[in-house]
């Protein structure tokens, strides 16, 4: 990821699929996750000041809160779909709160956001597509008109932060609305897929959840391993500057190459018995290679982290007693995946 003959994808990927204007385009012409050098480190470096320690403090018990009340809304069911009632809602609420989306517009909040993650999850359909590019545009058109003057915002929050430092460092305004969009991006669909992932995987080893259950200090060694086995985003899409050897074989010049921390994550010469499910492994820290490297290295991977532990320390200490009723199909093998339902009861 660090190879300097490799770099962002600009506007590649959408030109490749015939989109070559519109909302879902500009997010790549004017996000950070696309560009180079010095644009990409000027749009990136506002948003990354802004996540400081406290913020992402304040974020991790926010996202308490949120999860005790989604698991308090279907206790008395004692049944849940955890995908759709549970990893899809959390990371939603909690950027809901971090861009202080007000109450009433939560669900419209909740809709676009859906809507707009289709273009960029596994094989979107044509359909999906437009959706996704009328749901940018009207979340780009919201954000907007929502706060533009950090005097506005929540004295000392996260967007007051951030409003301040790109308005000081020159940013445009579009260029500040993608830089939210692509935070709400990068935040929804990775978190979504791996509070699945790791709820799976743990009740699925009934030992490991039952030690999870009784001492809950052990939550972020089970995320670490559950973003190794199977970490929601697959890998990183470059494009190659020039013909580069491996191993023998020529990658030729300006060809798509994907980096698979999929794979990575699962190299038998770095990880014992790889494709076990392991929360006692002695390398765990390895893990953070889910969060990506070099200058692109996720930007809020504190706020990732949050997400995923506050997520699984309200189930181990709301419901030890959950089972698995139907497991999920992750989909998926370059950028963001995708989970299928997965049906979860309990005795209430
Ligand atoms: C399970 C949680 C997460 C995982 C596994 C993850 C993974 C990644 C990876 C692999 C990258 C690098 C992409 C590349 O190099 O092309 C990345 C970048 C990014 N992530 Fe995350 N992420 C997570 C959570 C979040 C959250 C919660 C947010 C926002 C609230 C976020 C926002 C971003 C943004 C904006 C970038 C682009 C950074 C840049 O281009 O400089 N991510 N993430």
């Amino acid at each position: 990821m660090r190879d300097p003959r490799l770099q962002a994808t600009e506007t590649v990927m959408p030109t490749q699929v015939g989109i070559t204007q519109g909302a879902l385009f500009d997010i790549f012409q004017h996000g950070m996750l696309t560009e180079n050098g010095d644009v990409h480190t000027r749009r990136r470096s506002s948003l990354s000041r802004a996540l400081v320690h406290q913020i992402a403090e304040e974020f991790r018990q926010q996202v308490r809160r949120s999860a005790w009340t989604l698991i308090s809304e279907c206790y008395d069911r004692g049944c849940l779909d955890l995908t759709s009632g549970y990893a899809a809602k959390l990371p939603i609420l909690a950027l809901a709160n971090l861009l202080e989306i007000p109450k009433a517009d939560v669900s419209s909040f909740i809709r676009d956001v859906h809507d707009m993650n289709e273009f960029f999850r596994p094989a979107p359909t044509e359909e999906a597509v437009r959706y996704a590019e009328h749901a940018a545009l009207r979340l780009r058109t919201y954000l907007d008109g929502h706060k533009e003057n950090p005097k506005a915002c929540r004295p000392g929050s996260f967007l007051s932060r951030y409003l301040t430092l790109a308005q000081e460092d020159g940013l445009m305004r579009l260029e500040v609305l993608v830089q939210i969009v692509q935070l709400i991006i990068g935040g929804t669909e990775s978190v979504r897929t791996s509070l699945v992932a790791q709820t799976v995987h743990l009740v699925s080893e009934p030992d490991q959840w039952s030690a999870v259950c009784s001492d809950p200090t052990l939550v972020p060694n089970a995320v670490a391993e559950a973003l190794r086995y199977e970490p929601g985003i697959a890998g990183v899409v470059r494009i190659s500057l020039d013909d580069i050897d491996i191993d023998g074989w020529t990658l030729p010049a300006g060809q798509l190459v994907l980096l698979s921390t999929l794979s990575a994550l699962r190299d038998e010469r770095v990880f014992d018995r790889p494709d076990v499910f392991d929360i006692s492994r002695p390398n765990l820290q390895l893990a953070q290679l889910a969060f990506g490297g070099g200058a692109h290295r996720c930007v809020a991977d504190a706020l990732g982290r949050a997400e995923l532990e506050e997520g699984l320390t309200a189930l181990v200490e709301r419901l030890p007693q959950l089972r698995l009723d139907s497991a999920p199909a992750f989909q998926g093998h370059h950028f963001v995946r995708k989970t299928t339902g997965c049906q979860v009861r309990w005795q209430p």
